[in-house]
């Protein structure tokens, strides 16, 4: 078969890794040919595809990013979209069948066109962690492992200063990146979108860490509003030129703070530090063996099914087993990590 691989949406450490488990599995056991489009499904719909032989994989596992580069081009939009135009570019291409390495949406398209048709397998990738059916996805861990050098610095700096830090990590929707990297570098208030928490609680977490003599530290999850707040928070949110400030969460947060518990407070955004560089040796191996599997179920016809993490094992669920809920922080994750704020 000559199986075209593409990366879609937001990119995330061990792209290139899932690319390079899959060209050496298929071609090593199975004989396959590889293509990659270009830029997600702009690559798709544009028939814009380089070839994959095995020697254009050599050593790629450690290296950021995605060789093939990314977007988050829908499929379904523009005069070159939809499942027939899809097949008839797959076919002048000389394409059988698409590995779809992407989160929510990416998968999301990938089901719509496999349900018209097409052949196509998918793989979860998200920062975010969010994904469902799958215990974790590969980025994660080293997204995890930035955020926390980072925060860990923070720290230093914010003991010397006797101020209170505010650490903003990435995480629209769910906050397991702000749960892991706080839980990983002691943080004395975790606020994620899943919780509702007060600004009265945020206080009272920080002063306790206070008069306990130490340099406050919160991680916030960029997609956390505060319970009640958001009154407060436009009317406040004005820069000097009487423009609403533009900051994320961690910003708006720091002169509240440093208003109601009188702690010198600075925020710092940590975004796309915590996707770039390269994968740490988990998601190296995740990633590899999600690549390896995706041939497998490509092999197999397994059609409209995403390899996942299930424990240890590599299994394949429907897509939409992935698509049916995010994956949230549950609330007992929540209120083990809980037991140490303050
Ligand atoms: O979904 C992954 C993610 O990194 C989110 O955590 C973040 O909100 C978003 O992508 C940022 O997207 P972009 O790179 O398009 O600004």
């Amino acid at each position: 078969m000559r199986i075209g691989i593409m990366t879609s949406g937001g990119d995330c450490p061990g792209l290139n890794a899932v690319i390079r488990g899959a060209v050496l599995n298929g071609i090593k056991s199975y004989g396959h040919e590889f293509v990659g489009f270009r830029d997600g499904w702009r690559g798709v719909k544009e028939g814009d595809a380089m070839e994959l032989p095995r020697t254009a994989v050599r050593g790629i596992s450690k290296q950021g990013g995605t060789i093939l580069g990314t977007s988050r081009t829908n499929a379904f939009e523009g005069a070159d979209s939809g499942p027939e135009n899809i097949a008839a570019t797959l076919e002048r291409v000389g394409v059988d069948a698409i590995i779809a390495i992407g989160g929510e949406g990416t998968l999301a398209g990938a089901k719509r066109l496999t349900d018209a048709g097409l052949k196509i397998v998918g793989v979860p990738k998200t920062i975010d962690n969010d994904l469902d059916a799958t215990d974790y996805t590969f980025g994660f861990d080293t997204a995890n492992q930035i955020a926390v050098e980072a925060i860990d610095r923070l720290r230093t700096t914010g003991e010397s200063h006797h101020r209170c830090m505010i650490a903003e990590v990435m995480g629209r929707h769910v906050g397991w990146l702000a749960l892991h990297a706080g839980m990983a570098s002691g943080a004395h208030a975790i606020l994620i979108p899943e919780q509702s928490t007060t600004m009265e609680q945020i206080y009272a977490w920080v002063s306790e860490a206070r008069d306990r003599g130490r340099a406050p530290l919160v991680v916030v999850a960029e997609g956390f509003v505060p319970e009640g707040a958001e009154e407060a928070f436009s009317e406040r949110g004005l820069d000097a030129f009487g423009r609403p400030r533009l900051g994320g969460i961690g910003e708006q947060l720091a002169p509240f703070i440093e208003d109601a518990t009188g702690i010198e407070t600075r925020a710092t955004v940590l975004g796309h530090i915590q996707r770039g560089g390269v994968p740490s040796a988990f998601d190296r191996v995740l990633a590899t063996r999600l690549g390896m599997a995706a041939v497998d179920s490509v092999t197999d016809e397994a059609w409209g099914s995403m390899v996942s993490l299930r424990g240890t094992k590599i299994n394949r669920v429907p897509f939409q087993a992935a698509l049916n809920n995010l994956k949230r922080v549950p609330q007992d994750r929540y209120e083990e990590a809980k037991i140490l704020f303050g």
